[in-house]
């Protein structure tokens, strides 16, 4: 007989906690997938008095990333709305900033090299504190497609084996921000280093007390304390198990739509599918805490 572990009866390995939460007053939350993401109506996020701010941040916690369709602010609003959830994040390498040091610039048309995003990734995870969230807020879209995918990391590391679980737990990866950002924006002349961290592989998020994956394939580039060849195996094994599209939902933009994600607790990526057409829109950082 083999002595391969058979999944158990009764449903798939990812299972979602279905069990409901309490009633919101301020806002409408309306999950698009199981997995993750909800879109979140009833308010215009730039005018938002602090009982609703509570609200969006349980939404937030609750599924890893929030969607507002029609909003409308300035660049000040924007950067306002985000130091409510904290100080701000300027990134390290990005130079384009449409004015604002708080706001990278998320663009691409027809004379574009690359996109933004375009691999799995947590924002700037690099950074020894790793922004805790970034609000996205999309001006200008393409006729079709541009959408970004969103995965749940809460819901991929409770899928992991219990003896994967066991073996992860203490160890940590290194997150390197460069080979990423190096020649990466063309016309922004390259710093002597960028950031470099070690995170917790297994990472409990200091609000909701869950545990989420916290490895990705853009910035982890090995496992501490291990040979390469199990580190890349290992790695590659996490990144595959990340990508499982049931951990996943995929946000269709319009224009001044916002999405809001939760880098501790989710991944995305971009689909830059909508060449020669253009894509613009504001990031707004927020600053996090060391993982642990
Ligand atoms: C990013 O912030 O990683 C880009 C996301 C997007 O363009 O959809």
């Amino acid at each position: 007989m083999s002595d391969v572990v058979k999944p158990k009866r009764g449903g798939p390995r990812s299972k979602v906690d279905w069990s409901e939460t309490q009633p919101y007053k301020r806002i409408s939350v309306s999950k698009v997938s199981p997995a993750i993401g909800a879109v979140v109506s009833g308010v215009q996020i730039a005018e938002v008095d602090d009982e609703t701010l509570a609200e969006i941040r349980r939404a937030l916690n609750e599924n890893c990333v929030v969607f507002f369709r029609d909003q409308h602010m300035t660049p000040e609003q924007h950067i306002a709305f985000g130091r409510r959830f904290g100080d701000l994040d300027v990134h390290p390498a990005a130079a384009n900033s449409a004015g604002f040091e708080e706001i990278l610039v998320i663009a691409a048309d027809e004379n574009s090299s690359r996109a933004n995003g375009e691999a799995w990734h947590s924002d700037v995870s690099c950074e020894p504190q790793p922004p805790m969230g970034s609000i996205l807020y999309m001006k200008e879209i393409p006729p079709v497609g541009g959408d970004t995918l969103f995965a749940n990391m809460y819901a991929a590391y409770d899928a992991l084996s219990d003896r994967m679980k066991e073996y992860l737990h203490g160890l940590v990866a290194v997150h390197d921000g460069n080979h990423v950002y190096k020649g990466l924006y063309a016309g922004v002349a390259d710093k002597p280093a960028y950031p470099m961290a070690k995170h917790p592989i297994v990472r409990t998020h200091p609000e909701t007390g869950r545990q989420s994956l916290f490895v990705n394939r853009s910035f982890t580039t090995h496992i501490v304390g291990v040979p390469k060849d199990e580190s890349d195996a290992i790695l590659d094994y996490l990144y595959n198990h990340i990508e499982h599209p049931n951990f996943q939902t995929r946000f269709v933009w319009e224009a001044n739509s916002v999405a809001f994600w939760d880098n501790r607790s989710a991944q995305h990526r971009a689909i830059w599918d909508y060449w020669p057409h253009r894509r613009y829109g504001h990031r707004v950082t927020v600053k996090g805490d060391t993982p642990i």
